[in-house]
Order: structure tokens, then sequence, then C-alpha cells
């Protein structure tokens, strides 16, 4: 053992002091689907106030610095505590340390959300399509359990599309947790319909939303008519080539992007990742 080595091994821990001006709040559960992908529930500080939909920025210690990464809440506003759905990158910086959090860590959050995926942003319709791919379906999480959607929308069709079927299970456990919620299940009733679809592995519903929408199949599979700018509204969150080839389609069904300053008929929000 060299000289250095040992007075390592002596040396108290450095606890690195909590940055200024953020919350600090408590893991409380930890759930793995798959080694791509992992929920969290942490502690909601009091007085924080979101809409549903939109996104923190979320962050570790990472040594003596902070590292944060934007991340949609996918827990709706009413809910006492805050609900994150990732992914795992082997090196991402912060990835690679969140996916090892377990009940009692500490996780930083900065005080202010933000985001466009929120209802406020689109006008009245009657069908409000949530569309998307891996930890993107984490703000629609949020709104399908917002009894907000369902005053607003006489429907909703939630499509998640991901590599693989074991991808998708985040989305049924919510649907079964809808389904026996104290007050959601007669709230939402029979007004929500989750697609969920799958592009590398065999399954029912398999390809890209993007090729489902132009070829009909879509719309043949849940017994609706194509998209109309009277009636249907979009939201949209994947990754930046989803976003960009859903978009297009949007528009070539006639619908235009919104914004919070100026509602319309779509909005898109990119799935964070890092
Ligand atoms: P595919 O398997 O054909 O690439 P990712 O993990 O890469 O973000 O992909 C998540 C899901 O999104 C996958 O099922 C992937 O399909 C799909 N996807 C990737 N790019 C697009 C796109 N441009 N339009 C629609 N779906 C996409």
């Amino acid at each position: 053992m060299n000289v250095s080595a040992k007075t390592e091994d002596f040396a108290p821990k450095a606890t690195a002091a909590i940055p200024d001006g953020v919350y600090a709040e408590t893991v409380l559960s930890v759930e793995h689907y798959t080694d791509r992908l992992f929920r969290f529930r942490m502690t909601r500080p009091a007085g924080y106030r979101f809409r549903s939909g939109e996104f923190a920025m979320i962050g570790l210690m990472v040594g003596e610095k902070p590292i944060y990464r934007a991340y949609s809440i996918a827990s709706p506003s009413w809910d006492e505590e805050l609900e994150f759905f990732s992914i795992k990158v082997p090196d991402g910086p912060l990835t690679s340390h969140l996916q090892k959090i377990k009940p009692g860590d500490t996780v930083l959050m900065r005080k202010k959300p933000t985001g466009t995926l929120v209802l406020d942003a689109l006008t009245p319709g009657k069908r409000l399509y949530m569309f998307s791919t891996g930890t993107g379906i984490a703000p629609f999480a949020s709104l399908i359990r917002d009894p907000e959607t369902y005053e607003k929308f006489e429907e909703v069709i939630l499509t998640h599309t991901c590599r693989e079927v074991a991808e998708l299970k985040y989305g049924f456990d919510l649907m079964e947790e809808i389904r026996n919620h104290e007050f959601l299940a007669e709230i939402v009733g029979d007004k929500l319909k989750h697609y969920p679809t799958v592009t590398r592995e065999d399954y029912p519903f398999q390809g890209r939303i993007t090729d489902l929408m132009e070829s009909g199949k879509l719309y043949t599979d849940l017994g609706v008519p194509p998209l109309d700018p009277a009636i249907d509204r979009g939201m949209i969150c994947g990754s930046s080539a989803m976003l960009k080839d859903t978009k297009e389609l949007l528009e070539k069904a006639g619908l235009t992007e919104g914004a919070n300053n100026k509602p319309a008929e779509f909005v898109i929000e990119r799935a964070f990742v890092g």
C-alpha cells in the first residue's frame, strides 16, 4: 500500500453542500423496468406548483458539483409526490448516477417548472392525441391522470411506441392504476384509449406511429376518422426525429402548432435524456 492511498483511506468523506436556491427532495421509491428504463417517486416540496405536462430540472451532486437534466414531471399536478420516468444512459453524466438512487437518497430540483405540453396551449377540441415514444410518455403520464384533461376533451388517445415489448410496461401500469384509482376511474371512464406499438419485436400492434398514421391503420384500429383540425388536437413527445416526422404529418392534416402564449391545434416537446 502506498502512502497516498493510505492517506485517502483515512480521510473523512467530503459531503458536498447542497446549492442554494434548489429543492433537495427525498427519494420514496424506485422501480426498474428494463436495463434502459426506470421510474422514481420523491417528496414534493411544500408550495411547489406546476401544470400537468410541464418539466423540471432534476439533478444530483456528482462529486462537488450538481448536474441537472430536464425531466418531464410524470405525476399529475394534484399528486402529493413527484414521479419521473427515466432512461439509463450507461455513460450519461446524470443518468449513470441517477439510475443508482435508492429510497432515502436526495435528489435536487430547480425551483421553476416550464414546458409547452400543457392543456392551456391547445385550442378547444373533442379528441386529444398524445403521441409518445420511449420516455416521451412521461408528460402524458401526468396529463392522463389529471381530471382537467377529461373536462376539456371527450376522447383521449395515448400512443406509445417503443423498440421492445418490455419497454411498454410503464404505460400498461399507468392504465391499471387509473382503472383501479378511487376517483380517477370514474372521471376517466372509457374516454382514455391506450395504443401501444413496438418496432423491433413481434407484437400485435407493430410499427412506428408515423407509418401507422400514414397508412391509416392507427385510425382503423381505433375506430376513429382520420385527423380533422376542426376536432382533433395533438401533443407530441419523443426523439428529435420522431417530433419532426410526427409534426409534419399533423401539419399535412391541417393542424397548426401552438404555444403557451398562442394556443393552436398541437404542441411538441423533446423527450429529455442525459
Ligand atoms: P425504430 O425501432 O424503427 O427506430 P428511440 O429509443 O430510438 O428513441 O426509439 C423509440 C421508438 O421511436 C422506436 O420504436 C423507434 O422506432 C421510434 N422512432 C424512432 N425514430 C422515429 C421517427 N422519426 N418517427 C417515428 N418513430 C420513430
